[in-house]
């Protein structure tokens, strides 16, 4: 964890480090974990070089992150919020954090270090009943609320109400997830 973090989740108390710089020498672990954090990263293949050298010559790591197909449904829900407050037709899409190091983006990105790529995905349904967990969701972007282009209380209250008549429609609405888990090895070092 680190103290760049707009969620700050730092301040839980956990001893943090940034993964720009990690406190460990060359070749010293064994596996390295790097789930869902490094699009979060502010030098991304810096942070990805780091992994690289604190492993083992035949070390693992195992990142993970979410496709850009993932959730997309609630992308639909935000942009459609956004669109009513704005009062244009089609409002901005909802600030997308794993873009930077999506599924899709990882192996080009990991591959600068890390050979033997190999990506598993995770794709998945959420079927809810209830919109609070969606709205939410949605609600814990609000640390990012200088990129969304958009008023973030109204366009979530505007998203709620879309949603709970989404649930009152149709008695429940799904949305489709795809993460996936990413393993290499680090890149032979002369
Ligand atoms: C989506 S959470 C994932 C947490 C956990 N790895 C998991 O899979 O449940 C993203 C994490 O990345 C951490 N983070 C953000 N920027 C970071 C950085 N520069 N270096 C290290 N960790 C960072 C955040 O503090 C947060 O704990």
């Amino acid at each position: 964890m680190c103290q760049t973090c707009p969620a700050r989740c730092w301040r839980s108390g956990t001893r943090t480090r940034c993964c720009a710089v990690l406190p460990l020498p060359d070749e010293s672990a064994d596996a390295a974990l790097a789930l869902h954090m490094l699009y979060h990263a502010a030098d991304i293949p810096k942070a990805i070089a780091e992994l690289a050298r604190v492993l083992k010559p035949r070390g693992l790591l195992i990142a993970s992150t979410n496709s850009t197909r993932d959730k997309i449904a609630l992308d639909q829900f935000w942009s459609r919020a956004a669109a009513d407050v704005l009062g244009i037709p089609e409002g901005p899409r909802r600030v997308s954090l794993s873009s930077r190091f999506s599924l899709e983006a990882a192996p080009a990105l990991l591959g600068a270090s890390f050979t033997d790529l190999a990506v598993r995905e995770l794709p998945g349904v959420i079927e809810l009943t209830d919109p609070a967990p969606a709205v939410a969701h949605l609600a814990s972007y609000e640390a990012w609320a200088d990129q969304l282009g958009v008023p973030p209380h109204e366009t979530l209250q505007r998203a709620g109400e879309i949603i709970t008549a989404e649930v009152d429609r149709h008695g429940s609405f799904r949305i489709g997830c795809l993460g996936g888990i990413l393993t290499g090895r680090p890149l032979h070092r002369d």
